[in-house]
């Protein structure tokens, strides 16, 4: 695993050409309404006092709409944006010189956001208070300080993990904004969307269907029907009906529930090794061999949403369904345990949710 790319990972993949499919404006963006009536009404306030609007942090989990959102609210700003991310950020000068050349009410988009180094996080505090940037000229005693004004700026971070965010940089966002899995109502309307920006045919079985198995994600969704369309053209006429979609997505290993081998192959580990656990978030790691940060952040959060898998404080879970899921038993004793600790939903996954657990 690893080397060959899952075509359900919520997170950006090299054949993924997205920026076609992108909304610009916020009536295009699909779904979390109560997000974008937020946001609708910082950005008139905003734009009526011909100020800034406040710095805005997105977080949830992979291809849900961060890095769309924040084009989108430059676009409803009216104003430029300009594109880094926490990883290009390497050293305070580094951001000294972007900072320095914003316009007035430019929007900068830091992806990642929680990756910043502290050198860097530094800098940001003053810009992103005062819009200021404190440089430090020379060296030893004769080192003095001065303060260099900024244009006024709308910082927007975005990030997967929040609680991997300095509390003091997060501290320094008034707008938070949470994305959570959309809904199937919400994934169809996306892909009948997407269908017809491709310019290609599909009814509303068809994209039900891809909605149903795209785990919440718009990225996802959107992957699935570029693949099927290759699919129902090759094999079909190049209309997507629901057979079609349904073959395709036999073919290519997505079940019924969005769940790819590697889930099934993550649920049968802790089913069948360990009896449906708990067990430590690292061994799990090491068992289905990834790293802690991709079990966490890819492998975990849908699995947890749709209640196949419980978070507790021993260590992870299977679930009763997730047994059922797999067409297997669960062991004697299971279920006394598994009646005990109810999972986090994944409306509660917020700020706690990379905190560190004791396991
Ligand atoms: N609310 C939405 N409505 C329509 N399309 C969306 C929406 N959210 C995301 N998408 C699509 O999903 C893809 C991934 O979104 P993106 O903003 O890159 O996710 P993230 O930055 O959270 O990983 C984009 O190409 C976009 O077309
Ligand atoms: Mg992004």
């Amino acid at each position: 695993m690893g080397e060959e790319e899952r075509i359900v990972a919520g997170q950006r993949l090299s054949g993924d050409l997205e920026v076609g499919l992108r909304p610009k404006r916020l009536e295009e963006y699909i779904g979390q309404a109560r997000v974008k009536e937020r946001l609708a009404i910082f950005i008139q306030a905003a734009a009526q006092r011909r100020e800034a609007l406040d710095h805005v942090l997105l977080y949830g989990p992979p291809g849900l709409g961060k890095t769309t959102l924040a084009h989108v609210i430059a676009n409803e700003l009216g104003v430029p944006i300009r594109f880094t991310s926490g990883p290009a950020i390497e050293r305070p000068g580094d951001l000294a010189a972007i900072l320095t050349n914003l316009e007035d009410r430019e929007v900068l988009f830091i992806d990642e956001v929680h990756r910043l180094s502290r050198q860097v996080e530094e800098v940001l505090y003053p810009a992103m208070e005062d819009f200021a940037l404190d440089l430090v000229i020379g060296r030893g005693p004769g080192a003095r300080s001065v303060r260099l004004d900024l244009p006024r700026f709308t910082l927007i971070g975005a990030t997967t993990r929040p609680g991997l965010i300095a509390p003091p940089l997060r501290d320094r966002f008034g707008v938070l904004i949470h994305l959570d899995f959309y809904p199937p109502e919400e994934l169809e309307a996306i892909v009948t969307r997407s269908a017809a920006v491709l310019g290609c045919a599909i009814d509303t079985a068809a994209a039900r269907e891809i909605a149903r198995r795209s785990r919440g994600t718009p990225r996802i969704a959107n992957r699935l029907l570029r693949r099927l369309r290759d699919f129902a053209e090759v094999r079909g006429t190049g209309h997507l009906t629901a057979e079609v979609v349904a073959a395709g997505l036999d073919l290519l290993a997505v079940d019924p529930l969005g769940l790819d081998p590697t889930d099934r192959r993550l649920l049968r580990l802790l089913a069948e090794t360990y009896q449906g656990g708990p067990v430590g978030l690292e061994t799990l790691a090491a068992a289905v061999g990834e790293d802690v940060g991709t079990v966490e952040d890819v492998l975990e959060p849908y699995l947890l949403q749709q209640g196949f898998l419980q978070r507790t404080p021993r260590g992870r879970m299977l679930t009763l369904r997730a047994f059922q899921h797999l067409g297997m038993t669960p062991p004697p004793g299971f279920l006394q345990q598994a009646g005990a600790p109810a999972g986090p939903t994944a409306q509660q996954l917020r700020f706690d949710e990379a905190l560190p657990e004791g396991q």
